[in-house]
């Protein structure tokens, strides 16, 4: 069986694309192409076709993996796939790597997003979104590598850094009570939030690859309502910003329930780089949906089941979490807060 976790390179685009061998092709953000010439010469000088996208959650769709199928029928089963882009081209790249011809022989990583170098190019899963409902299929399929070049990092916008570093903070506030203290003290780099994110993700998927054990659901800290977020603002809200609106309603929740201690809380709060009007966004989306609107958005998170009741993963210390059970009434009254603040 295929190792799970991905052999890391680090260096300028064009470098690595020198090594590629054999037919390929990369699925890439077309914004990336643009903003960075040299990715689409390198790849054309190493002979690899370019299948150019939207980034977005568009890009998870089944419509577009028939779409970038169809350009690609007449590659073998021996081909290189590289995801060149964000969360988004990852994931619908690694649901294509998956089921192309029965699943390829090499799949490649490259991250252009700080989210994705964070979070999303570890950990093997992929996902295609069907309407307004997050990953509703999805994969596990792990990358033989990751790229991590860093010029590529240039171009993002101040929020585009922060969504990488909430993810980054999501992991450390649950697993890894050191970097927490280290980091609430002094916020880390980028570079430092990559390392590090990585290195505690790599760490959990390790130990529980295809989420059997249940150690992988930590990941999911701040994701039960992100996910809502996301739905209610038909992704208007992305997904790292959601994620970091969620852990607050997760938070809230912990401590409603007794669960999360009410200091720590708040200490988690005031570290976490979300925008200063996050109470104020969480109350407009939270409040636009009906209760029943938002039952239905939690009982079709994949995490569930119908039958299942809410459980949500709650901090109980630094770098300390449960999967707690959430009764309705617990959440309706969280959320009833957050709407009217
Ligand atoms: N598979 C997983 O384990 C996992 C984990 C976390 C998140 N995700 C998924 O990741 C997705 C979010 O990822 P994302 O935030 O990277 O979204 P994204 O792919 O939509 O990228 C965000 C935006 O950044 C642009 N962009 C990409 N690279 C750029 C660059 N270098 N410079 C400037 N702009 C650039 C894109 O064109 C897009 O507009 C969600 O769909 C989420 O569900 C998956």
């Amino acid at each position: 069986m295929k190792p799970h976790a991905a052999i890391e390179r680090r260096g300028r685009f064009d470098a690595l694309a020198a090594t590629l061998e054999g037919p390929a092709v990369a699925l890439a953000d077309e914004k990336v192409l643009r903003l960075h010439p040299h990715v689409g010469r390198a790849l054309s000088r190493a002979k690899v076709r370019v299948v150019p996208l939207r980034g977005g959650e568009g890009a998870k769709s089944v419509r577009t993996l028939e779409r970038v199928t169809a350009a690609c029928l007449e590659l073998p089963r021996g081909s290189t796939v590289l995801a060149v882009g964000g969360g988004t081209i990852g994931d619908l790249a690694t649901v294509f790597a998956h089921t192309f011809k029965r699943g390829v022989r090499r799949f490649v990583q490259v991250p252009t997003t700080a989210l994705a170098a964070v979070d999303s190019s570890v950990g093997g899963k992929g996902a295609l979104n069907v309407g307004a409902t997050k990953n509703a299929l999805g994969v596990f399929h792990f990358a033989d590598e990751a790229w991590l070049c860093d010029e590529l990092f240039t171009t993002l916008s101040g929020a585009q850094v922060r969504e990488g570093l909430l993810e980054a903070w999501k992991m450390v506030v649950t697993l890894d009570a050191k970097a927490w203290t280290r980091w609430s003290g002094r916020p880390p780099s980028l570079d430092e939030a990559i390392t590090i994110g990585r290195g505690i993700k790599e760490r959990l998927v390790a130990k529980d690859p295809f989420e059997q054990r249940g150690l992988r659901v930590a990941l999911n800290f701040g994701h039960t309502f992100g996910h809502v977020l996301e739905s209610v603002s038909r992704f208007r809200v992305r997904h790292g910003e959601a994620v970091g609106l969620g852990m607050l309603v997760a938070l809230d929740v912990g401590v409603a329930l007794g669960v999360t201690p009410r200091a720590l809380a708040a200490e988690v709060e005031q570290v976490l780089p979300n925008t200063r009007d996050a109470r104020a966004r969480l109350a407009r989306w939270l409040g636009a949906p009906t209760p029943g609107e938002l039952e239905r958005l939690l009982s079709a998170d994949k995490k569930r089941g119908a039958e299942a009741g809410l459980q949500m993963v709650l901090l109980t210390g630094p770098g300390r979490w449960t999967l707690a059970p959430v009764s309705a009434a617990a959440w309706r009254a969280v959320v009833k807060r957050l709407a009217q603040a």
